[in-house]
């Protein structure tokens, strides 16, 4: 099956009218046909699908087993995303497999594509959600709590979506089963045009997290109240998000960014009575980030103190540095020849995973470097390129 038969299935999958780009979010319906046309696909190429106590999807060719090669991605978007971020590693995994199979190759390896489960935690907040699950580094107790911006909690998606909320949690015997995981994803900046190269290897992650702030004010008229009368928590929310662009603009390697905030009521003619605040920072190292966010934090209490408001800050999930296997990445370069390593700023389940098995990723080049919103692209010819790299790689290491 050709790259454009494949890529097209998902053209209307998810399509956000009123955002632009895609909004496909951990089991909902356009994540769930998303997930149903994976199985059809991984089960037309005769592998054999499972989905794990936490809602990941492994299709696996022969019989599952230890020291798997792992190739996979996620098929979940941020809200009005872009269509390659995620969805391009799995198309790859499905064309990489196709590409083996021409070439008459059968792994000498178990070998699965896998497919994790709200990788962006764009509907319940929490990155890498299933690859959290799967290897502990987040708690079932504490998924279970997470609740969509309807209200909706996790609890009641997955149940929805066929799983049994009592088995959520860590599952060793899975992770054990993973020798090697490798993951191919649209590159996330212009590094690869930059160096005029159509695929290459990750390097390293930045450490990152999410952070809520909730300033809390008075609710009152936005004609009647005189502005000395006001406790408005919108005035420190705002602080925040300068102080979040000052602070990050003094530490070499750092981002800080506020992409989200929720005022309530959030009436055009009312002062908010409080207003939810997310605060995204990475940088080179876990003090580096910290640094940030105390910076961004102290300002935002001051400003808090300043118009009577208060402030409570949640950390609401955390990744420090990542830094990928360099013996497995040396070997993937030799199975490529010469190509770039890179570092991102990126998150991935390819990060979570590495803390738990050799891990490597592979970069196609985006023309642009955007991502995570609708003009994300990569070109055709760059996409074949990848699919090529990927099945050279799995290969080498599944042989
Ligand atoms: C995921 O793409 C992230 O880096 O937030
Ligand atoms: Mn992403
Ligand atoms: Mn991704």
């Amino acid at each position: 099956m050709t790259f454009d038969a494949l890529w097209s299935d998902l053209a209307d999958v998810g399509r956000d009218a009123r955002r632009g780009g895609f909004s496909r979010h951990g089991f909902d319906d356009a994540e769930l046909t998303m997930r149903e046309w994976f199985t059809a696909e991984a089960v037309r190429r005769g592998l054999d699908v499972d989905t794990d106590r936490n809602g990941n999807l492994w299709a696996w060719w022969g019989a599952p087993g230890p020291d798997a090669v792992v190739t996979g991605s996620h098929l979940d978007s941020v809200p009005g995303g872009g269509a390659f971020d995620g969805p391009l590693g799995v198309v790859s995994a499905l064309l990489a497999v196709d590409t083996l199979r021409a070439q008459g190759f059968r792994p000498g390896r178990p070998f699965a594509i896998a497919v994790f489960a709200e990788e962006e935690g764009g509907r319940f907040g929490l990155p890498c959600l299933g690859s959290r699950l799967l290897t502990g580094a987040t708690t079932p107790e504490r998924a279970l709590a997470l609740r969509d911006p309807s209200g909706v909690g996790l609890a009641e998606a997955v149940a929805r979506a066929g799983l049994d909320v009592d088995r959520i949690g860590p599952d060793a015997d899975l992770l054990a089963r993973i020798g090697t995981f490798v993951e191919l994803h649209v590159e996330q900046g212009r590094g690869l045009v930059d160096l005029d190269a159509p695929v290459g290897l990750a390097e390293s992650i930045l450490a990152h997290g999410r952070w809520r702030l909730t300033f809390t004010g008075e609710g009152n008229h936005a004609g009647s109240t005189a502005i000395g009368d006001r406790r408005d928590p919108m005035v420190p929310a705002a602080a925040a998000v300068l102080a979040a662009r000052r602070t990050a603009s003094t530490v070499d390697g750092s981002r800080a960014t506020v992409g989200r905030i929720v005022p309530n009521p959030g009436g055009t003619n009312v002062v908010a009575s409080t207003v939810d605040v997310w605060l995204d920072a990475r940088a080179l190292s876990t003090s580096d980030t910290r640094g940030v966010v105390d910076g961004i934090v102290a300002a935002a209490r001051a400003a808090a103190a300043d118009e009577g408001c208060g402030l409570a800050v949640r950390e609401e999930s955390y990744t420090d540095t990542v830094v990928f296997d360099p013996v497995l990445r040396d070997r993937l370069a030799l199975a490529l020849g010469p190509v770039p390593v890179l570092p991102t700023g990126a998150g991935h389940d390819a990060g979570i995973l590495a803390a738990h098995v050799p891990t490597a990723m592979v970069f196609v080049r985006n023309p642009t470097g955007v991502s995570h919103a609708p003009a994300e692209h990569a070109e055709r010819d760059d996409c074949l390129a990848g699919v090529t790299a990927l099945a050279a790689v799995l290969t080498d290491l599944a042989s």
